[in-house]
């Protein structure tokens, strides 16, 4: 079992978003594999870059998501998303220490993107359950 495992609790009633968290945490569990077994300090920064990037291009989809879903707090959430990205170019700027760079990034991953999903990116979703009516009437004629 990886360091960080999905539960679903973490779904948020979208299959492309929960597919996407679910890699997420795949990629998290790739790297921190690799820094239980002492890999090489340049290869596990080519897999965080890689996680990196995909956090990038999950935002950019969770944001066009918010967006359809007429979401209210588009711009609190965006700017969240903003900050996790701040702090990962940090951690890639500060990371000539194997023990350090790994550190922080399980800090990040644990204390704050999981967290993220669990209390903000669930949020979402009863929007969605709401905008659907609860009772849809019976076909009615004309
Ligand atoms: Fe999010």
């Amino acid at each position: 079992m990886g360091e960080f495992v999905w539960s679903a609790k973490y779904s948020i009633g979208n299959a492309e978003i929960d597919a996407e968290h679910q890699r997420l945490i795949e990629l998290a569990n790739h790297v921190a594999s690799l820094a239980a077994n002492n890999e090489q300090l340049a290869r596990i920064k080519q897999y965080i870059v890689a996680l990196y990037d995909y956090v990038k291009t999950h935002f950019q989809h969770e944001e066009e998501y918010m967006l359809a879903l007429g979401y209210p707090q588009y711009e609190e959430h965006k700017k969240l998303h903003e900050g996790i990205i701040a702090e990962m170019n940090a951690i890639m700027k500060h990371s000539g220490n194997l023990d350090v760079l790994v550190y922080k990034f399980k800090r990040l991953m644990n204390a704050w993107v999981l967290e993220h999903i669990l209390l903000e990116d669930s949020r979402i979703a009863p929007r969605k359950k709401q905008e659907e009516p609860a009772d849809s009437p019976a076909s009615e004629a004309n």
